[in-house]
Order: structure tokens, then C-alpha cells, then sequence
């Protein structure tokens, strides 16, 4: 973190934020018993207490230090009114809610600030684990547990290990197994984790080199896209266009890998009797 970032009191704001939200998260985790569950729209995406009681904390605690920014958080708790320009906290007050659900510790809180729909700060903490990643694209850099971080210098795919998340959404059509195969084949390795925002920390921090994912929303990407570009890394849509987390799309790697990513993808979509719409 330097001096002269214009972010750096507000990153400092939302690792506290983010802390404090994990030990709400904590308290139901380390209790080892399994939380009851509530089911989203669809059957397989689920919803605890304890995704509702960080995202209180987290909206209320935004609000109260950036009353003029905007809050949209996963569970419907907003705060302010949409103004061109603004700037827009995105909340994710437990990403990897399965993992939780399940007693993996592999789950995090994602906060990740846009302005101009540009990610330029993303604080995501997984308390289980210990770690703790933030970052700014506006000269802060990236950190994990407060030590500098960049991407790794993996320079083709096939020397690659990358990660990829898979939709709640069942479509037997489009469920991103088509492009799972074709990494699998293409890079060293494919992995499923479970927790977007982590998955592109991995990327940020060079344990692992590139990230796809889509059928996401701004609060599992916005966070994560910022500590990747704050860290020297690649966060663009999957065909290389300018990241925006509205489009629930990304493609984030070290930047080496990025355009032999692109046209595996590319070469999946020409293939596919059903591309994605
Ligand atoms: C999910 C996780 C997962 C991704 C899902 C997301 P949630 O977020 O990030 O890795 O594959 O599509 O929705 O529901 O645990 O906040
Ligand atoms: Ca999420
Ligand atoms: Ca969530």
C-alpha cells in the first residue's frame, strides 16, 4: 500500500468492514454445525442467516462512512440512489455460501468499489483461512495478508493451472462443461473451488494463472477484477473487452496467458450448437 494512493483510507475502511463481517461469518462456522439453508430461485443456490447477518453489517457500516456512494449488496439491501458517475460499493457478504454450507473453509466476504462502472478497489477476506486480500487500481497495489502481490509469469496455458465456477442455473445446453473440457485439455490443470471473488485472488497472487466465469453478478466479481488489476494482472470479458461486472463475466489471468485464453474460448463458441447468449 503506498501513500499517495487516493484509495488507501478507504481500502483500510473496508478490510475493517470485511473483518468484521467475517467474525459474524466466523461465529456460525466454527460452531461445526450446519446452518439451515434457504433456497434462492433456483435449487441449488442457497442462503443462510449468516450470508443476511454480514450483509447487515456490511451495507450499515458502508453507509455510515461513504453516506454520499452507493450500496447494492447480493441479498437486496441497497443503500443511496443511482447518479451517473457514482461511486458503487458491491457487497458480497458471503461468497462461496455451498462451501459454507458445508463446512469448507474455503469462503470469503467480497467488497469491491466501482466508479464510472470501473473496478478500482476490492477487499476479499476469508476468515476461515486466514486470508486476507485487498487492492486498488490507483497506485495502492494488491496485498494478501498486507504483503505485496503479483500474478504469476506463467507465459503459455499449457504450463497453466486455472479455475472456473459453473452457473446455479441448470441448462443442460449451456453449462460451461464444453469449455471445462477444452481447458482441461488445453491448460496443465482445471480447478472448481467455490468461491468467485477467492478464484480471482488466486490469479491476483500467481497460485493460480487465469479465471472464466459467467451467469455471475457485479458483487462475486467487482472485488476480486480490482485486486487483480491492482496486483499487474488481466481482468477483461471473456473476448478480451473491457471488464464490467454488470455483464456477470470474466476472464482475469497473469495477462501472459490472456490471448491464447481468448481463442480457446473462441474456438469452444464456433463448436457449440448452442453458444451462450
Ligand atoms: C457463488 C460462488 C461460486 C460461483 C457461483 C457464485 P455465492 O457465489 O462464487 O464460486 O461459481 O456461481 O454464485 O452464491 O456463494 O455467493
Ligand atoms: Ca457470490
Ligand atoms: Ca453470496
Amino acid at each position: 500500500m503506498t501513500a499517495n494512493d487516493s484509495l488507501a483510507r478507504d481500502r483500510e475502511i473496508a478490510v475493517g468492514i470485511a473483518r468484521e463481517a467475517g467474525r459474524i461469518l466466523m461465529a456460525g462456522w466454527e460452531t461445526g454445525a450446519r446452518p439451515a439453508v434457504d433456497f434462492k430461485s433456483e435449487d441449488i443456490n442457497l442462503v443462510t442467516e449468516y450470508d443476511k447477518r454480514s450483509e447487515a453489517l456490511i451495507v450499515e457500516r458502508l453507509a455510515a462512512a461513504f453516506p454520499d456512494d452507493r450500496v447494492v449488496a447480493e441479498e437486496g439491501t441497497t443503500h443511496g440512489t443511482e447518479r451517473a458517475g457514482q461511486r458503487v460499493w458491491y457487497v458480497d457478504p458471503l461468497d462461496g455460501t455451498t462451501n459454507f454450507a458445508h463446512g469448507m473453509p474455503i469462503f470469503s466476504v467480497s467488497l469491491g468499489l466501482t466508479i464510472d462502472r470501473r473496478p478500482v478497489l476490492g477487499v476479499v477476506e476469508a476468515p476461515a483461512l486466514g486470508w486476507s486480500f485487498s487492492g486498488t487500481t490507483t497506485g495502492g497495489g494488491s496485498s494478501f495478508n498486507d504483503k505485496p502481490i503479483t500474478p504469476s509469469l506463467i507465459d503459455r496455458l499449457a504450463r497453466a493451472l486455472v479455475v472456473t465456477g459453473f452457473p446455479y442455473m441448470r441448462n443442460p445446453r449451456q453449462n460451461n462443461m464444453a469449455e471445462f473440457a477444452a481447458l482441461t485439455a488445453a491448460a496443465q490443470g482445471t480447478r472448481r473451488i467455490g468461491s468467485a471473488a477467492l478464484d480471482l485472488c488466486y490469479v491476483a497472487c500467481g497460485w493460480l494463472d487465469g479465471y472464466w466465469e459467467r451467469y455471475l453478478h457485479a458483487w462475486d466479481l467487482v472485488g476480486g477484477a480490482a485486486i487483480v488489476i491492482g496486483a499487474g494482472g488481466q481482468a477483461t470479458d471473456l473476448d478480451g473487452r473491457p471488464f464490467d461486472g454488470l455483464t456477470g463475466r470474466v476472464l482475469a489471468t497473469n495477462g501472459r496467458i490472456h490471448g491464447e485464453f481468448i481463442r480457446i474460448l473462441e474456438d469452444v463458441a464456433r463448436r457449440e450448437q448452442s453458444p451462450w447468449p
